[in-house]
């Protein structure tokens, strides 16, 4: 049997890229991650190795550390490298821009540098919804244009699918995923989000709240042109986006052309309201959910889902998960966390 590509995974003790080494290693390949550990911890990389059963090899490493990542390219030949390494906040890059600019695409060019310089030349990218803003229509399909971004983060992931759109051009070979809304946790309750602070994002907003860490939770705003009011977006289960990642290296080992960059949307195809998942984790974990209707939150897109054609079709990636389990899966981790039964 042919020996399986070995794969660099930057960000790797991250959310979705513990997720993502746990489906490479049970599909076989060799790994090794680096991750700085500024936003993750050591027993994130202990859960992936429980759940598999799997050896990797996993570094400490700052991506915009350039001799570290030399001397990593020095030491290994890498078939492919997935790069989820950068901050991820939408707050907090409006308040520290040059730290966002700096961290998420200063990482990316150390990283190309290195991938040049050892010939390493396939690339996934963890791209976001967020480079379309609102939509003039939906669901969006990859040839909407970008919209002006709504933030420093938003604006820093269309100017990494910039610079990979013209590195494709000089030999790199591009697969960059625009992920829709990830949430829940792995099944095995093992590995799951390690959020910073009070969270932005609405998943780990509910599951504290039901776990008493917060009070209440605030829906923002009911006053939307959407069924009821509230926003709606395209909520995907981080296993099916971990998944997709090992269809997306495949689909680039398997490719004759020497120059490429394809942007792949990486959602359901499900628009989902506010107010509707609220109802669906009551539903689903049996757990009341202290919540309110405030204002709209600054900056927010009124709906936005994906047309997953493209990678439904190009790629044969499927979800299988659907919100109910994503939520389950989501309120399981944040009871482990806390040492609830
Ligand atoms: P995360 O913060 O959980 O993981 C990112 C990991 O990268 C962390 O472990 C952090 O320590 C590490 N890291 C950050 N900067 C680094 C650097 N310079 N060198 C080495 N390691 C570094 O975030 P996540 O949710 O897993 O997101 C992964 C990627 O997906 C990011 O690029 C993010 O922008 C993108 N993304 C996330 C979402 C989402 O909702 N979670 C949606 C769209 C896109
Ligand atoms: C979802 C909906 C909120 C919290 C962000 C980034 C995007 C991508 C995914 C990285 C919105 C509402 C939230 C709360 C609420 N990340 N909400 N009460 O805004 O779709 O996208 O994360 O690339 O780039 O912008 O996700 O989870 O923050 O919000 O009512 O306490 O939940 O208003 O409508 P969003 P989110």
């Amino acid at each position: 049997m042919k020996k399986k590509n070995h794969v660099l995974v930057t960000g790797g003790a991250g959310y979705i890229g513990a997720h993502t080494v746990v489906e490479l290693l049970n599909a076989g390949y060799e790994v090794t991650v680096i991750d700085s550990l500024e936003r993750s911890e050591l027993r994130i990389v202990e859960g992936i190795k429980s759940i598999t059963g799997k050896e990797f090899s996993f570094h400490k490493i700052d991506c915009l550390d350039a001799s570290a990542m030399k001397s990593l390219f020095e030491a290994n030949q890498f078939d492919s490298v997935i790069h989820f390494a950068a901050y991820k906040s939408v707050n907090e890059s409006v308040e520290k821009p040059l730290m966002y600019y700096q961290n998420n695409v200063g990482s990316l060019m150390t990283l190309l540098e290195a991938m040049k310089q050892y010939r390493v030349r396939d690339l996934i990218f963890s791209s976001s919804c967020t480079v379309y803003g609102q939509p003039d229509y939906i669901p969006v399909d990859e040839s909407a244009p970008f919209k002006k971004a709504e933030s420093p983060y938003g604006a820093s992931k269309q100017l990494c699918e910039h610079i990979l759109e013209d590195m494709a051009t000089v030999g790199i070979r591009v697969a960059s995923l625009r992920y829709f809304n990830p949430i829940g946790a792995h099944p095995s309750g093992l590995i799951g989000e390690l959020p910073i602070g009070v969270p932005n994002n609405l998943v780990p907003y509910v599951t504290q709240t039901a776990a008493g860490v917060r009070a209440q939770l605030t829906v923002f705003g009911n006053d939307y042109d959407t069924p009821d009011g509230s926003c709606v977006r395209d909520f995907i289960h981080v296993c099916d986006v971990a998944s997709a990642h090992v269809n997306a290296i495949q689909y680039l080992e398997d490719l004759k052309a020497g120059k490429v960059f394809e942007a792949f949307n990486l959602g359901t195809g499900k628009g989902v309201s506010v107010l509707e998942l609220v109802q669906k984790f009551i539903e689903a974990t049996g757990v009341n959910l202290n919540y309110k209707i405030g204002p709209r939150r600054p900056g927010d897109v009124e709906k936005v889902y994906a047309n997953p054609e493209k990678i439904v079709k190009s790629l044969g990636w499927n979800p299988q998960y659907d919100l109910g389990q994503s939520l389950k899966h989501a309120w399981q981790w944040e009871k482990k966390i806390h040492g609830l039964s």
